[in-house]
């Protein structure tokens, strides 16, 4: 089995937790590439069991660029296919989304395009918290995307038998 890990970033710090989850899954004897969003020329499906994609949230969305690369996921290719989602944000926007009752995540927009494409979402998505617009990410963030990530590992694992 292999997948791919693609994220966006401006500061790095969706780069850490795509690394992160790389990191854990080759850890448990999952194979990944890992690629910053643009470094990705061509992406075949064929190439991949599963797909895990990450974005900073800007103003409540993905960024442009992460945007852009969904329009390479086709979902003639990728139908079925796993895949998860995880965003970066700020403490103040979950509890925006609360009281709004709205969703302002990028993983949550991810996912969404992605189901739309019919592919097939192995867990919720994760919103790793980072602190002002540069970060760092807050602590204990790090540790709960390698829980998250292990998660993933055995849902990957139950799905191919
Ligand atoms: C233009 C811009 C808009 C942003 N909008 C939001 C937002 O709506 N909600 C939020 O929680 N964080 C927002 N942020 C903070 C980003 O989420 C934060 O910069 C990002 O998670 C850091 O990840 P990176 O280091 O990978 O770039 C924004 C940042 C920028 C630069």
């Amino acid at each position: 089995m292999k997948g791919i890990v693609v994220y966006d970033t401006s500061y790095g710090n969706t780069k850490k937790v795509a690394e992160t989850i790389a990191e854990t899954l080759k850890e448990s004897g999952i194979e990944v590439d890992l690629f910053d969003v643009k470094d990705v020329k061509k992406l075949s499906a064929k190439d991949y069991d599963f797909l895990v994609l990450g974005s900073p949230t800007k103003f409540g969305t993905m960024s442009f660029t992460i945007r852009f690369f969904l329009g390479k996921v086709k979902s003639e290719e990728w139908m079925n296919k796993p895949f998860v989602a995880f965003d970066t944000e700020n403490p103040e926007n979950i509890e925006k989304a609360r009281a709004e009752n709205k969703e302002w995540s990028a993983a949550e927009k991810i996912s969404e395009k992605l189901r739309d494409k019919k592919m097939n979402q192995l867990l919720p998505v994760l919103k790793a918290l980072v602190l002002g617009w540069k970060g760092p990410l807050k602590e204990g963030e790090v540790d709960r995307t390698k829980d998250y990530a292990k998660e993933l590992a055995i849902k990957l694992k139950e799905k191919k038998g």
